[in-house]
């Protein structure tokens, strides 16, 4: 097993404190614990693997030792409860863009914030909001996995299975580090329309997309029609009427 080279990542952000684990529970507790103890804005704890790695919708989320990337970042950021699912999206631009500088790969969107290469999950981000008001910012990126659970292996791929290449941790952490600093930038500086911009151009999910909502006790089936205002997602149903769409899990379905 190759650690992450935490010098290398900490050479190229001097200024910010980050922090690695060879293995931990999840990096959102440890997140968590970090805030709670006063932590700066932008601190980051990162692990080379997770023993029980947590996702979206109370999923658990799958993190090999050492072959992806597995972080959470501490935001303390002048934004109201009510602005987090903008933040969300501006995280999954980040995630992507980061994604596609250090390998070239263009990355599809998927509402709120799955990161996809070829229509496969490469990348999921989980948001939680704390007691004091501070975010943590949960990202994990499949980099150099050469194969997943049989249950994810038709929904799941890595940057490695997507290239044939393997790709060091390091500079994905760094570029990703810079993409979640500069969209952050451009919510607080430009507010959220430009984030909702930027997400409704680079995903192929926000617009006229045949989609099914997983919501737990129900699922909604429809058409995709845009972003409002505060980022949720507008699902023109099969009998003509609106669903906002606050929380779920999207699939495509066939046109
Ligand atoms: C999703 O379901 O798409 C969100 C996945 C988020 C996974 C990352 S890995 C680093 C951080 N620690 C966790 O336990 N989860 C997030």
């Amino acid at each position: 097993m190759i650690s992450l080279d935490l010098e290398r990542v900490r050479a190229a952000c001097p200024e910010r404190l980050i922090l690695w684990r060879e293995t931990t529970g999840s990096t959102m507790t440890e997140a968590a614990r970090l805030a709670a103890e006063g932590c700066p804005s932008g601190t980051v704890v990162g692990a080379d693997e997770q023993t029980a790695g947590q996702g979206r919708l109370g999923r658990s989320w799958h993190s090999e030792k050492a072959t992806g990337l597995y972080v959470s970042i501490v935001l303390r950021l002048p934004l109201e409860p009510v602005g987090l699912p903008v933040l969300t999206l501006a995280l999954g631009l980040a995630a992507a863009e980061a994604i596609t500088r250090v390998t070239g790969i263009p990355c599809d969107l998927r509402w709120p914030n799955d990161v996809l290469v070829g229509g496969k999950k490469c990348a999921g981000i989980l948001v939680q909001l704390l007691d004091q008001g501070a975010v943590v910012a949960g990202i994990g990126i499949n980099v150099n996995q050469t194969r997943f659970p049989p249950e994810l292996e038709p929904i799941a791929t890595s940057l490695r299975l997507a290239t044939g290449r393997e790709y060091s941790r390091e500079p994905l952490l760094i570029a990703l580090l810079a993409a979640v600093d500069s969209f952050v930038k451009i919510l607080l500086d430009e507010g959220p329309e430009t984030i909702l911009r930027l997400f409704s151009q680079a995903s192929s999910y926000v617009v006229n997309r045949r989609v099914a909502v997983d919501q737990g006790e129900r699922t909604l089936t429809g058409v995709t029609e845009g972003l409002d205002p505060s980022g949720f997602l507008i699902l023109r149903r099969e009998d003509g009427t609106r669903t906002l769409i606050v929380a779920g899990g999207v699939r495509p379905l066939p046109e």
